[in-house]
C-alpha cells in the first residue's frame, strides 16, 4: 500500500493526539506530537529561569537553542514514543498546566519554530507519518496526502484536559483549564509567524459530540480514501 503523510492540526485538546495515534497503529506509520517539542522547549526555558508568568528572557533563550536536543524514543509498553529533553524523560513533566500557560509564549519566537519545523520535516522526509499541531498542513507539510483541522467546543475541550489531568493526580480546577484553553487559542491562532489557521485543502473535523471510536471511525473513512 502507498505511504502518506497525514498532517493533523487544530485547537487544544480537540483530540488530535489520540485520533493521531490510532493511526499510526493501524497503518503502522510513525507518530509525531508537534506540540511535545514546544512543550520540551518551553521546559528547558523554564529550568534555565529564562521565562516565568511575568518575566521572558527571550535573547538568552534563542542563544542558547543549540544546546536543545528533542529525541521521541519508542515506548513499547505505552505504544507511542515518549520525549526526551536532552536526554531525559519528561513525557509526564511537558503536560502540566505550569507549562501549558507558557508554551504559547516561547511557540511564538521564529527561531524556536524554525529549529522545530526543520527536525520535523526530517522525521517525515520518508512519509508513512502522522504529525499532529498547529501548523502542519499549512507550514510543515504544505504537500501532505491528508489534512484534518480540529475543532470541539471550548467547554467540552477545557472538560476533556480537565479529566485528564486530575486523573493523573494534577490539582488543577476546571476553570484555570478553560481559561487556559481560551488564551492558547487566542495567542496561537494570531500570532505572526505560522498561526493556527485552516488550510484550505484541510478537512474540518468537529468532535464536540462524538466518542472516541466514531470520531476514528469516521476520520478512517477518510483516510482510506487516500490510500487508494
Ligand atoms: O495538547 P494540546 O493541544 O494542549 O497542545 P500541544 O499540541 O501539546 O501544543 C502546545 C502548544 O505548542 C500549543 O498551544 C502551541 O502554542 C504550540 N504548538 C505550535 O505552536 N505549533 C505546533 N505545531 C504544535 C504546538
Ligand atoms: O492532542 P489534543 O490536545 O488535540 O487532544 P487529545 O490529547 O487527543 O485529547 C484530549 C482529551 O480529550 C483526551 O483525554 C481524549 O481521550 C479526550 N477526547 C474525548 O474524550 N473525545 C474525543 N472525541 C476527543 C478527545
Amino acid at each position: 500500500m502507498k505511504k502518506i503523510t497525514i498532517a493533523i492540526d487544530g485547537f487544544s485538546s480537540t483530540g488530535k493526539s489520540t485520533v493521531a495515534k490510532q493511526l499510526a497503529k493501524k497503518l503502522a506509520y510513525v507518530y509525531v506530537d508537534s506540540g511535545a517539542m514546544y512543550r520540551a522547549v518551553t521546559l528547558y526555558a523554564m529550568k534555565q529561569n529564562f521565562i516565568s508568568n511575568d518575566y521572558f528572557d527571550v535573547e538568552n533563550l534563542i542563544l542558547t537553542l543549540d544546546t536543545i536536543k528533542i529525541s521521541f524514543i519508542y515506548n513499547a509498553k505505552l505504544g507511542f514514543a515518549e520525549v526526551y529533553l536532552n536526554d531525559v524523560n519528561v513525557e509526564h513533566e511537558i503536560r502540566t498546566l505550569q507549562v501549558s500557560q507558557l508554551v504559547s509564549k516561547v511557540a511564538e519566537i521564529s527561531e524556536v519554530r524554525k529549529k522545530l519545523v526543520e527536525q520535523q520535516q526530517q522525521m517525515g522526509l520518508n512519509k508513512g507519518v502522522v504529525m499532529d499541531g498547529r501548523d502542519i498542513g499549512t507550514v510543515v507539510f504544505p504537500n501532505a496526502e491528508l489534512k484534518l483541522f480540529m475543532n470541539a467546543s471550548a467547554e467540552k475541550r477545557a472538560q476533556r484536559r480537565y479529566d485528564e489531568l486530575t486523573e493523573r493526580g494534577d490539582i488543577v480546577t476546571f476553570e484555570e483549564i478553560l481559561k487556559n484553553v481560551k488564551y492558547r487559542d487566542h495567542i496561537d491562532s494570531t500570532r505572526e509567524d505560522s498561526p493556527l489557521i485552516k488550510a484550505e485543502d484541510a478537512v474540518e473535523f468537529d468532535n464536540s459530540n462524538l466518542t472516541l471510536e466514531e470520531q476514528f471511525e469516521q476520520i478512517y473513512k477518510i483516510v482510506e480514501t487516500k490510500l487508494k
